[in-house]
């Protein structure tokens, strides 16, 4: 007997696919000491440079100040029982940013230009609660509010991160961070907070920014980064981030809340077994972040690495209970790049979006080392997709590269239009090919930001630029690059016009 299976309707990019940008309040926000703000980690981290460390700056509790490098795994180690601290004549680039704190109304309107469908942001905590804890700014809602009604007044949705790496300082001084479980409690009050004020304004949200590689002072106020220490840190985000997920969803029956995760896709170097288990490995980094979020409990695997690991997590009766409760609606990620596991302890090496991994013979890398794979975010999407069913989300992708300004004051940034560009025809086809549910888009930097691997403004990802340098100069004019122009027929073509 012959059976026929008739095809489904061809699916493309949905009608309401959510076109737009990304960026994070710590890397564009500025106006650090504006509006009644609390202070946060990233103030007291110094800027760097490609292979040039960030520092933290600290003070210990007798006076005495000190400083110790970050690299851009961001795990560099801030001693114990010590206050972030900001030096004289020391330049840090958070403090200003790229300065949306006084550019809102402008940087929107040229995002309302190129067809913004939607603005990937982040709120700083320590405007809303200045330590964190239960002192509410008012001026801090106030501001987000005005943003929000700009954003609203263009129909571009806010897709808000309620924390992309900025501990309010005061946690990590006083209570180590995530290391506390008293933290819990302040972040849950927080994102209540920013759930009620905001409830008719904002749809879309996000917990916590890549969740899968948080760690450290900067990201997390956690001094010691010992893998017990960093696993329980993990743990309460997580109780933190179901409870917030269940209370926003109370708030709002029609939000959407999503996790985000960094997600760099590795390949076997060869097919040795070996290699293949490699890369396997790997690749839990991240679905172990995901399991949690989106299945609800620990995976075995992760429990077993625990055993083996000697990690015991401290857990109180109600915890799996409220991640089983607290499971996302979507998935957020990041693609930047595609990596290599394996065995060989020769095979050459690469830079990555925090961290450092065997380099991919077949590709080629950005200046900043990144390898450049944009078959790598289709396979994502299948890899995210087949295991989770559960629409997706591409948070973040983008190419950091130095821009120059010609003679003329164009800005011809071709090398970012042939990035996006691939990428975007990847992502196209896991949706029209692979039939992935994809809920949008949203480019890294779309105005040009400080880098959080490195703390420089060279390495920009935007389709405007910033006038604002590594020496602290510049005067946060903004200008259209070649790239503007392109991303806007991407948009009002949906996606069609890409050459
Ligand atoms: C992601 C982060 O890891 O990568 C962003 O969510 C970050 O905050 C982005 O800026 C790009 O990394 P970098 O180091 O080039 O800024």
């Amino acid at each position: 007997m012959k059976v026929e299976i008739k095809g489904g309707k061809r699916m493309t990019l949905k009608k309401d696919f959510l076109w737009g940008g990304a960026v994070a309040a710590n890397q564009y926000e500025g106006g650090y000491n504006e509006g009644g703000r609390g202070l946060s980690t990233f103030d007291a981290v110094t800027g760097g440079g490609y292979k040039k460390p960030r520092k933290v700056t600290y003070q210990t509790s007798d006076g005495t100040i000190g400083e110790v490098p970050v690299d851009s795994t961001m795990t560099g180690k801030v001693p114990e029982h010590t206050f972030g601290y900001i030096k004289e004549n020391t330049f840090y680039p958070s403090h200003q940013a790229t300065d949306f704190y006084h550019h809102y109304k402008e940087d929107i309107a040229l995002m309302a230009e190129m067809g913004f469908k939607c603005l990937r942001m982040s709120i700083s905590w320590s405007r809303i609660c200045p330590k964190g804890m239960y002192e509410i700014n008012e001026e801090g809602l106030q501001f987000y509010d005005e943003v929000f009604d700009e954003l609203l007044k263009y129909q571009i949705e806010p897709v808000v991160t309620i924390n992309h790496f900025d501990m309010p300082m005061y946690l990590a001084d006083h209570y180590d961070g995530w290391s506390s479980r008293e933290v819990i409690d302040f972040f849950v009050f927080y994102a209540k907070t920013v759930f009620e004020r905001y409830k008719n304004k904002v749809k879309y949200w996000m917990t916590f920014n890549e969740i899968n590689v948080l760690s450290g002072w900067c990201q997390i106020g956690v001094h010691d980064n010992n893998p017990q220490n960093l696993y329980q840190a993990h743990h309460h985000i997580f109780v933190a981030s179901a409870k917030a997920v269940q209370i926003g969803h109370q708030i709002n029956p029609d939000n959407k809340i999503g996790m985000m995760v960094s997600y760099t896709p590795s390949y076997p170097m060869t097919c040795l077994p070996e290699d293949v288990m490699e890369a396997i490995e790997f690749n839990r980094q991240k679905e172990f972040y995901m399991d949690v979020q989106v299945k609800g409990y620990y995976p075995e695997y992760q429990l077993k690495k625990f055993e083996r690991d000697d990690i015991s997590i401290h857990m109180e009766k109600d915890d799996l209970e409220i991640i089983k409760n607290g499971t996302v609606d979507y998935i957020g990620f990041s693609y930047y790049m595609s990596t290599v596991s394996s065995t060989d302890p020769n095979a050459e090496k690469t830079e990555g979006n925090q961290f450092i991994a065997s380099k991919n013979p077949y590709l080629k890398t950005s200046d900043w080392g990144w390898t450049v794979d944009p078959l790598g975010l289709r396979i994502a999407l299948n890899q995210i997709y087949d295991r989770y069913h559960i629409p997706v989300f591409i948070v973040e992708n983008g190419l950091g590269a130095p821009d120059v300004i010609e003679s003329d004051g164009s800005i011809n940034d071709e090398y970012r239009i042939n990035y996006l560009r691939d990428h975007i025809k990847a992502m196209k086809q896991a949706v029209d090919i692979d039939g992935v549910d994809l809920m949008g888009y949203t480019p890294w930097g779309c105005i040009d930001i400080v880098s959080a691997g490195t703390g420089e403004m060279k390495k920009r990802y935007g389709f405007v630029y910033v006038e604002r340098y590594d020496d602290g100069t510049g005067d946060f004019s903004r200008k259209k690059k070649k790239s503007f122009e392109w991303y806007k027929k991407v948009i009002q073509s949906h996606g069609d016009l890409l050459d």
